[in-house]
């Protein structure tokens, strides 16, 4: 069915709806009773009961099951006058019941493809248990390791992380939204919640023009460019406006210059949380600003549907408005297909075949393999042989089948990962685990992790097992909701008893693999310095033991780069590749007056792009031809001089040295992944258009302005072959 037909099907049923139906459509709840019980017979359930058989809930968030979702949708389509479906909404942010790695892990892949499979794999357990909308994906920008949130997104950098932004809603959308598999994804935090003061959540955010323009909003536009039907806004303010009031983003912007037409929610509260933010003076006030300002449905506060349709009675919302946020609600319910069938989405036979799906896990392992990132390997200590005797594995997480499964799962089940200790069972019996001191007391979604900070009992354990070990596995990090959402930190480094376990045992056995487990980049100075071989392996979901030990005996070989960079100390967080030059880059002349630090270098531990492989690539030949200013060639070779078959991202970094707003030192504009086999070599190429050689200028409008370019094609940001460009137009 075409779009012009929903456009006349919404246009009668508006006629139809009374204002306070209206309003309904812009109302969001969170799940309130067991819907298969019987209905509520207490507290403010039952108001909200009542609300849904009057038909003033549009939408709900965290129901749960194709059975739930069924009795919840049976009562609006059989009780409410108009029988308009609910739409279902959950935050499926990396998996439903198969858990694919955290997003940062999977931005780590660089594998486009195997991102999209992964949202895909998570649309088709969420659809299958009545989830109509995922709130993902997360496509904040962020440079700030101690913001607990940046394990939900794709780290730092805009351009992979716009590339990253279509990818996952093509795979959470599909080609068609009324499939019974595909879900509407959600673009969030519209905009800058990412760049939140001092990491802290919800925090104050202050970036200019130039920043937001040009590192924080194209993401978001590429994930309207791919169809993402629904944006969410954001806690933080902008500009001193909170998002959710904010109609330079919403309208101008989005609405507007971006001709997005599916409708924007609110985050949790945020109508409400102006108040708060000192922006609105009560609720009512808060819903007239923010449905003003083209914020179309509230998530939680129930302040629209308490406020608005007084506002419009009294003239301070305009009836066209709640006509517009409906229309575009209406439209998406429309193209998933919900009024040909309420139910297509809660079907509990599809439920029980597709939820863990083999095929599922099977796609999570992929992606959670090439998600991996090899920080170190001195002395080729990895990979290890299938036959290696006299390993030793030590530290709580090896042994931890929930923490592995990372933060933001609403609805997978507990301790369902395959544990690092189960991975290594599938290839050796011949290991001895030694726990260590408890890492954690308790950890769960709603609470802080309670950590070990004092009791070291367990290491002399530890370290009696590790002095005549041939090599030990150290299994680190944080607890899997030691990131997420409200999860900021001071200190990245691994927790402090883990670090003295750690320590003690490097004093006795120096063979040491260490394989972290984070949510975030961590501050591993002192294990970058003395440890021969360090593993990245994020939170892996559901196959984590599985993908971790197909890497560390070298049946997969690994090819992660990091989407963020990883310090030194906190103390210079925020840092990020693609920073602006100062006027005082270097020490000139042992001058103390530059910009640095007195007790730290300002080279991060490991940068933005870093990743190393079981084999070796040599970068050759940079080829740059500028004849055709509208599309620069630029071309290298790309040689496995090793002895196995690896991949290799091979990464295009642009840098316009001098322009009317100053330039960062180097961009991403491009990258491939390839796969060479040992001894073979590839050219690679990349076009440079408009689209890489451009920026937005203080008027928000997209130049090129002629002139020089360096350009560097290599392995991460700080290594590559180096060539220039002169573009005159
Ligand atoms: C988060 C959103 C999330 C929402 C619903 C909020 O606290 O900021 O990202 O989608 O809750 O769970």
């Amino acid at each position: 069915m075409g779009q012009q037909n929903f456009e006349k099907q919404i246009d009668s049923l508006l006629n139809l709806m009374t204002l306070e139906e209206k309003v309904g459509q812009m109302n969001l709840y969170s799940g309130f009773y067991d819907a298969t019980g019987p209905a509520p017979k207490g507290g403010n359930a039952v108001e909200k009961y009542e609300h849904l058989k009057k038909g003033w809930v549009g939408a709900m968030l965290n129901v749960r099951g194709a059975e739930q979702t069924k009795k919840l949708q049976e009562i609006v389509v059989n009780e409410t006058r108009l029988g308009i479906p609910l739409l279902f909404g959950l935050d499926v942010v990396h998996g439903q019941k198969t858990l694919a790695p955290i997003p940062l892990a999977e931005a780590a892949s660089w594998d486009l493809q195997a991102i999209e499979n992964s949202a895909k794999i998570a649309a088709d357990e969420a659809a299958a248990e009545g989830v109509h909308w995922t709130f993902a994906p997360m496509v904040d920008i962020s440079r700030d390791a101690r913001w607990g949130r940046v394990m939900e997104g794709a780290g730092e950098d805009t351009y992979l992380g716009s590339k990253i932004a279509i990818a996952r809603v093509k795979g959470f959308q599909g080609e068609d939204l009324s499939a019974p598999n595909t879900i509407a994804a959600c673009a969030k935090h519209f905009a800058a919640y990412g760049f939140a003061e001092a990491g802290r959540d919800y925090n104050t955010v202050d970036v200019g023009t130039y920043t937001l323009y040009n590192m924080v909003l194209p993401p978001f536009k590429a994930a309207t460019g791919a169809g993402v039907k629904t944006f969410m806004n954001a806690f933080n303010i902008l500009n001193g406006v909170p998002a959710t009031g904010d109609a330079m983003l919403q309208r101008e912007i989005l609405k507007g210059k971006w001709n997005f037409d599916g409708f924007v929610v609110s985050d949790w509260g945020s109508v409400a949380e102006m108040i708060a933010h000192g922006h609105a003076k009560d609720s009512t006030h808060a819903a007239e600003l923010a449905a003003n300002a083209g914020s179309d449905m509230d998530m939680a506060s129930g302040s629209y549907l308490k406020n608005l349709t007084g506002l419009v009675k009294e003239g301070k919302v305009d009836e066209s408005k709640i006509d517009d946020a409906v229309r575009r609600i209406l439209r998406v319910k429309f193209e998933l297909g919900l009024f040909e069938d309420p139910y297509r989405y809660s079907d509990i036979d599809r439920e029980k075949e597709r939820i863990y799906h083999p095929d599922h896990q099977a796609g999570v392992l992929e992606m959670a393999k090439k998600s991996i990132v090899l920080l170190k390997n001195d002395g080729n200590v990895l990979p290890l042989d299938k036959d290696q005797k006299g390993i030793v594995v030590i530290g709580d997480l090896a042994d931890d089948k929930n923490s592995p499964l990372g933060s933001w799962r609403l609805a997978s089940d507990d301790d369902s990962a395959v544990s690092f200790l189960e991975g290594m069972d599938a290839y050796t019996k011949e290991y001895t685990f030694v726990q260590g001191p408890t890492a954690f007391y308790s950890a769960s979604f709603l609470q802080h992790v309670k950590v070990n900070e004092t009791d070291t009992s367990g290491i002399q354990e530890a370290v009696e097992a590790a002095k005549s070990a041939e090599v030990v596995i150290m299994v680190l990090g944080e607890h899997g909701f030691m990131s997420g959402e409200s999860r900021s930190r001071t200190t990245i480094d691994i927790p402090v008893v883990q670090k003295k376990l750690l320590k003690a045992v490097y004093e006795v056995n120096k063979n040491i693999v260490l394989v972290l487990m984070n949510g975030r980049p961590l501050t591993i100075t002192w294990e970058a310095e003395n440890i021969p071989a360090i593993l990245e392996t994020w939170q892996l979901g559901s196959q984590t033991g599985n993908a971790i030990a197909q890497v560390l005996f070298g049946d997969y070989n690994p090819s992660g780069k990091l989407p963020m960079t990883f310090p030194r100390s906190v103390g210079q967080v925020p840092i990020y590749y693609n920073h602006y030059s100062t006027g005082r880059p270097v020490n000139k002349e042992g001058n103390v007056f530059w910009s640095h630090y007195a007790d730290e270098e300002n080279s991060p531990l490991y940068p933005f792009g870093h990743g190393l492989s079981y084999t070796s690539f040599q970068y050759s030949d940079l080829q740059v031809d500028a004849t055709d200013p509208k599309n620069v060639k630029v071309s290298v070779s790309v040689t496995n001089t090793g002895n196995r078959a690896g991949e290799e991202v091979v990464q295009l970094y642009l840098q316009d040295p001098y322009a009317s707003i100053v330039r960062p030192v180097k961009e991403l504009k491009g990258f491939e992944k390839i796969m060479l086999e040992a001894g073979t070599s590839k050219t690679v190429s990349f076009n440079l258009t408009d689209k890489e050689l451009g920026f937005y200028n203080q008027q928000y409008e997209w130049v090129v302005e002629p002139g020089s370019f360096n350009v560097m094609v290599g392995t991460n940001s700080q290594e590559g072959l180096s060539g220039s460009f002169v573009v005159d137009q």
